[in-house]
């Protein structure tokens, strides 16, 4: 095994001379100053954010430019501005100052209409935002894309012009215009009533010939036909597109803005002519949808970006903290910004788990040993068993420090089971849910130290023992014979 993983750690040198910027074996070079043995060639570290990150701001996007910063747009409860925000991290948006960049020239009547789910992007050194709006006058529901050109290095402070509606090729309602790049070729997706189809709206797309004009005739790639994209009002709308292993992910919004919204996703191969409606598979299933453990309902209108280091996908999304509504959704002012991070299965297919709960965001704990092996939940009073390819919602934990016994300790909760914990029964690891007792509090708190294995992971001790992989492959509160096998990385 020496003499394979020494071959291999040659071999990751060698590459990672030559990887891109992203590449994690590079990370995995840099960070460590050595080839960790234990960490397969597709690892990222974690990416830790603490949610809610922004109150009443429906449909986020956030575009993490070249000069460092993210920027941040969304639809505010009045739908009456285009707002923008910067800052160098994510977190840093929370609190960072809001510019209007635009701002609706009525309060009733003509030119009071809707401003709806704004997206700047940063195209041949000019910003852009896409935006739908009012159009000349004709009441909120005459909405269509129109952007705003800005010229200046920083959005905050660039002047703005209105470069008018674009022509989508169907005079009537559409909406959530995204801007995206494939093999260099310039697409623009949107969602548009379709009298062809009936009442609702479908997902068109067209190639991009200037920052507002498209080419025409534009072409329906998905309409909701699923029962799940027909509650309330039958939608597919807020596209964003992630380009990952070969394939196009086209992300959308399903139903009714209420506790029914959901997200759905299209795929295509990355070769593949976009424009041909054939081309494009359609998930039958929501990909991420209510969670009532975590309290997150009618997720949806997300977007996707990059974390701090670069070595993490990250979504941004909008959810309620409450499932009922009075009136009209739209109406509703409590859809806020979330974001967590966004896995990858094996087959190189996006895992979007649940919305995960208020507070810090949860990580994998990946054992040592080149297979991606990780401490996985099956439910209540289960043993904790270790999963490759489960539902990343059982294998997400947040570390909870200080944790239940107080400082200098954290316990391990359950992602997709909140308000349940690793603990210690008679030195098997179960998934227990907390009865507030002092004794379930010291069978679910531990110390976390360096990994005993690895200085660049974690291990999680008991007295003098350890949470550990045993040589038969369950997950045990017991010795630390073999170092490794007490010591975990966070994803
Ligand atoms: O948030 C306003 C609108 O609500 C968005 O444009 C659309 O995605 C959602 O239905």
């Amino acid at each position: 095994m020496k003499l394979i993983s020494t071959f291999l750690s040659i071999a990751v040198l060698t590459t990672a001379a030559f990887a891109s910027p992203f590449d994690p074996r590079t990370y995995l070079q840099s960070r460590a100053g050595r080839i960790l043995e234990t960490r397969a060639e597709d690892i990222s570290p974690p990416a830790e954010y603490s949610n809610t990150l922004i109150q009443q701001r429906a449909d986020p996007h956030i575009l993490k430019h070249s000069d460092g910063f993210y920027y941040f747009t969304a639809s505010v409860p009045a739908y009456d501005q285009v707002i923008l925000r910067r800052s160098e991290t994510i977190e840093g948006l929370r609190n960072a100052p809001e510019t209007v960049v635009y701002q609706r020239n009525a309060t009733s009547g003509p030119g009071s209409g809707y401003l709806w789910a704004p997206e700047i992007h940063y195209i041949d050194g000019k910003w852009y935002i896409y935006v739908a709006s009012e159009i000349n006058g004709r009441g909120s529901w005459a909405i269509r894309p129109i952007v705003f050109e800005g010229t200046g290095e920083n959005p905050l402070t660039a002047t703005w012009v209105d470069k008018g509606v674009i022509d989508t090729g169907i005079n009537d309602f559409s909406l959530d215009m995204t801007y995206f790049e494939v093999n260099g070729v310039r697409y623009l997706s949107w969602a548009q009533t379709d009298p062809s189809f009936g009442s609702g709206t479908g997902l068109f797309i067209a190639r991009w010939t200037n920052p507002w004009t498209v080419e025409l005739p534009a072409v329906g790639i998905s309409y909701p036909t699923l029962a799940w994209e027909r509650i309330g009002h039958n939608v597919n709308e807020g596209a964003y597109v992630i380009v990952r292993n070969g394939k196009v992910f086209l992300t959308y919004s399903a139903s009714a803005t209420d506790h029914n919204y959901v997200v759905g996703l299209l795929t295509a191969d990355e070769t593949a002519d976009l424009t041909d409606p054939n081309v494009w598979v359609k998930a039958q299933e929501p990909v991420f949808r209510s969670y009532e453990p975590t309290e997150n309902w009618g997720p949806g209108h997300n977007c996707f970006t990059v974390s701090e280091d670069g070595l993490s996908d990250v979504f941004a999304y909008h959810s309620r903290g409450y499932k009922d509504i009075v009136g009209e959704p739209l109406n509703n002012p409590d859809r806020r910004t979330r974001v967590q991070k966004l896995y990858w299965r094996n087959d190189g297919t996006p895992d979007f788990g649940v919305p995960v709960a208020e507070g810090l965001t949860p990580v994998r704990l990946r054992t040592a040993g080149g297979d991606a092996q990780y401490l996985t939940n099956e439910g209540d009073a289960t043993n904790i068993i270790l999963g490759s390819d489960v539902p990343v919602e059982q294998t997400l934990f947040r570390i909870i420090n200080p944790g239940l016994i107080g400082q200098g300790s954290v316990s391990l909760e359950s992602a997709n089971l909140p308000g349940h914990f690793i603990s210690n029964q008679c030195g098997n690891a179960v998934l227990v849910e907390d009865n507030g007792s002092e004794k379930f509090k010291q069978a679910a708190s531990f110390e976390q130290v360096v990994g005993l294995g690895d200085a660049d992971g974690v291990s999680f001790k008991a007295g003098d023992e350890y949470l550990v992989v045993s040589l038969d492959g369950l997950v045990i509160i017991g010795p630390a014979d073999d170092e490794a096998a007490a010591t975990f990385f966070t994803e």
